[in-house]
């Protein structure tokens, strides 16, 4: 069983760094931390970023998770690869890229690519945001998935992550008490489905939805509440057409949670009744 023990960043592809940058810190709230290498690094909190930003194919996306040790990755390699993963170790200088001491990098069944960091850097400093948009923190992405059903069986079975609610198939998943780290939704290719950071309050969402519409950013979905974690959101869209969320309120679980199903309707992706403007969050 391979232990994750936080979710770290997202690496992304951009055609034009520029605009992301300007994006992330100016639109987002994101803390610009190094531009080096022909890649940005930004941060929403105190780990040392939360997504770089690469010169490169939009498609060309990873998420970050962190595995607590040297051995703890040496045991995931093993591990993976007698499930018949394959896995390519980092080297220094990528390494040093991915500002971590060590990772590895596999494809979940779907092809959605994965790096396990051991040792990421964590920040000394305080978050200093360019716009106060009340981000706590980076909090879970979705993964777009071509067999939601085997990618679940693949992330329990492999790691120390349980389902604890399904939206038709899709798994809100997670290896902590926060509701979903990872978030499974169906779709037919791989990639980062939407990018989660929280903020302090309803307040804060509702801030950045007026600051948002007065500069024409997309509004994806909401303002809204979600039915599963119980959280308040906001979803807008980003450079290469990302999807970002901004939510607060997410419900806090423990072993004695027991998993819900919900059917997938736009009922349960919003309480209030937003209609998302999201592929993967569309019935058919
Ligand atoms: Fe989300």
């Amino acid at each position: 069983m391979i232990e994750i023990v936080d979710i770290r960043y997202c690496r992304l592809g951009t055609a034009d760094l520029n605009g992301a940058v300007q994006f992330a810190t100016e639109l987002i709230g994101l803390e610009l931390v190094a531009r080096e290498n022909g890649a940005a690094y930004v941060r929403g909190d105190d780990r040392d970023h939360n997504i770089c930003y690469f010169e490169g194919d939009p498609a060309d996306q990873t998420l970050g998770l962190e595995v607590r040790t040297f051995d703890a990755l040496t045991a995931a390699e093993a591990t993976l690869q007698a499930a018949g993963v394959e896995t390519r170790r980092g080297d220094d200088d990528a390494a040093a890229a991915r500002r971590c001491m060590g990772f590895l990098n596999f494809r979940d069944p779907t092809g959605n690519s994965i790096d396990l960091v051991v040792r990421p850097f964590h920040s000394g400093n305080r978050y200093f945001p360019s716009r106060d948009a009340g981000i706590s923190e980076f909090s879970h992405v979705g993964l777009k998935t071509t067999d939601a059903p085997r990618d679940e069986a693949f992330w329990i079975s492999l790691f120390n992550m349980r389902a604890n609610d399904w939206i038709g198939t899709a798994p809100l998943m997670s290896f902590d008490q926060v509701h979903h780290r990872i978030a499974l939704f169906p779709t037919d290719h791989a990639g980062i489905q939407h990018i989660n950071f929280q903020t302090e309050s309803l307040d804060d969402i509702m801030r950045s939805y007026y600051f948002f519409r007065d500069r024409q950013v997309h509004i994806s979905f909401g303002p809204g509440r979600h039915a599963t974690s119980g959280a308040m959101f906001l979803y807008y869209e980003g450079p290469d057409g990302m999807v970002y969320e901004y939510s607060s309120g997410v419900r806090m679980v423990d072993e004695t949670w027991r998993p819900r199903q919900l059917p997938f309707t736009a009922e349960s992706f919003c309480v209030w009744g937003s209609r998302p403007d999201i592929a993967e969050f569309q019935a058919d």
